[in-house]
């Protein structure tokens, strides 16, 4: 495709806490002191994406002078959204609309978007558990049956695209060619993601985990195939031990080991590493016990289990290129070593509730230098949406916010009682999120977690341009009324918006969803 592609409207942009507001082309309004960043609404805005490279070629207001020669040079400006050409053409946004990145999705099981939306019954864990019940069955499926695999990578690929999803973070199944259609049929869609097959040497059904040896040839095949695979560089590989209880220490070893090598060989930040870490209470348990019979040391007096952070660290798993799933139960300690590393933390707030019994705190994390994305965790997360995903972290913090509040109160009386005195002196960070910072989570938090923030997550000249175009009014799913501005339109976007009002999605410049032809 040859061309440009020029957009005229309101952007929703995602900004760091430390970008200054001379980066913003308006006044900037966010608190610099949140460690979290959060997005700001910028009204008469210019985008030039170039069609060739797919990236943005200019932002800014449209009365600077560059982008007051493009407005009134457009050959076609005036034009509706609907009236599209392949080159040159420019897309008018009407006052229901608002041009936004794309939702980046941390984590997400594909084979499991078969059962998603069913399987809320159980605990994660144990011979009943959630994993053993539907998990791997599911996965196992797909194995056996290619036309099965791919009509499941399909639906969950169309779907987690229609509903905004421009970048997504999956574990496939444990087999090398069921993880090779999905990476197939995310290149046919145009879904930038990564894609890894699960490794499990043990903890599953004899059918479904195999050796240490063939997790690793398995896993060296997909990488292969996905680096040689022509997708235009938008489908990355990504190593995938499922979690501590699946995995042998020999597995983990080797799996360093592979990371290593394929570190050296593609430079940069080296190969992404993806897994599960301190999710939940019986995971946790299962995970310090196993670990204690791995190095021989059950019954032995004052033997120390190690924590998931310590175990996925003491075989270099860690490093800026990792994205870790919950870690809900994390220590201070575990979050000074994953800081350290530079590793991502996939904020997975509807599957917390659950299976993991906490919340997690997400500015806490933020304030120990650990970088948080959002994740919809399909199917322990029974909605593909990261708009979903965006409202329940938005909850879980403000159900945080009362524990947290509830807990001060009891200690405040047990001070007072004890010593006649008020206030606890026990200070903690307001846990509360509100929408702009979700939105900002599921975009440019999730594209700095995952390392990818210089490509995608907001718009900046010479970023790849991933987008969604939101429409508060096609769905006739919001009322807007005419005491609505534009922060009340896109909060009500944020609030009761679904897939209905993302009429276009974009990524790498190239449409891949048009919801108004559909
Ligand atoms: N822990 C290990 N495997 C899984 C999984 O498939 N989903 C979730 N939510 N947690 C896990
Ligand atoms: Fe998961």
């Amino acid at each position: 495709m040859k061309g440009k592609r020029v957009f005229h409207g309101t952007v929703a942009l995602p900004v760091f806490p430390s970008w200054r507001s001379s980066d913003c082309t308006e006044p900037c309004h966010w608190d610099k002191k949140s460690p979290l960043g959060t997005t700001v609404l910028l009204e008469n805005q210019v985008i030039v994406v170039s069609l060739s490279c797919g990236k943005i070629e200019a932002i800014g207001h449209a009365s600077e002078p560059w982008a007051k020669k493009i407005l009134q040079t457009s050959s076609i400006a005036g034009a509706s959204i609907d009236s599209e050409r392949e080159e040159n053409y420019f897309v008018e946004l009407g006052p229901s609309e608002i041009i936004c990145p794309g939702f980046v999705d941390c984590h997400i099981h594909a084979p499991q978007f078969s059962y998603c939306g069913t399987a809320t019954d159980r605990p994660l864990m144990g011979p009943d558990g959630w994993l053993e019940k539907y998990t791997f069955p599911a996965e196992r499926s797909l194995g056996e049956d290619a036309e099965r695999a791919r009509h499941v990578f399909e639906s969950v690929v169309d779907r987690t695209l229609r509903c905004g999803t421009t970048t997504a973070c999956y574990f496939a199944t444990v087999k090398a060619n069921p993880t090779k259609i999905l990476v197939d049929v995310m290149a046919e869609r145009g879904q930038r993601g990564f894609a890894g097959n699960v490794c499990m040497d043990r903890c599953g059904p004899g059918d479904y985990i195999m050796s240490t040896e063939e997790n690793i040839a398995e896993t060296r095949e997909v990488i292969e195939f996905i680096l040689s695979h022509g997708s235009g560089g938008i489908v990355q590989p990504i190593i995938t031990p499922r979690f501590i209880p699946s995995c042998t220490p020999q597995l983990m070893e080797a799996l360093g080991n592979l990371k290593k090598e394929y570190d050296e060989r593609l430079g940069g930040n080296g190969i992404h590493v993806q897994s599960h870490i301190s999710e939940s209470d019986d995971e946790v348990i299962f995970s310090r016990e196993i670990d204690l019979a791995d190095r021989d040391l059950i019954g032995v007096d004052g033997a120390a289990s190690r924590t998931d952070t310590e175990i996925f660290d003491s075989h270099g798993l860690l490093s800026r290129n990792c994205m870790m799933a919950h870690g809900t139960h994390l220590t201070d300690s575990d979050l000074s070593i994953l800081g350290e590393r530079g590793v991502g933390i996939a904020h997975c707030a509807l599957s917390n509730y659950y299976f993991s019994g906490r919340t997690l705190h997400v500015k806490h994390l933020l304030e120990k230098g650990v970088r948080v994305g959002m994740g919809t965790d399909v199917a322990g997360g029974y909605s593909p949406s990261m708009m979903d995903a965006a409202r329940c972290t938005v909850v879980a913090s403000r159900g945080l916010q009362q524990t947290m509040r509830a807990v001060n109160d009891a200690m405040e009386s047990i001070e007072t009682r004890s010593k006649g005195a008020a206030g606890s002196g026990n200070e903690h960070i307001d846990p509360t999120i509100d929408y702009l910072h979700a939105f900002y989570l599921a975009t440019l938090g999730g594209a700095s977690a995952l390392g990818i923030h210089e490509k995608v997550g907001t718009f900046k000249k010479g970023m790849e341009f991933d987008a969604i175009i939101l429409n508060v009014s096609v769905g006739k799913n919001i009322c807007i009324f005419d005491t609505d501005n534009v922060q009340d339109i896109f909060q009500k976007l944020c609030t009761q918006g679904d897939d209905r009002n993302v009429v276009k999605v974009y990524v790498k410049g190239r449409e891949v969803v048009n919801n108004l032809r559909q």
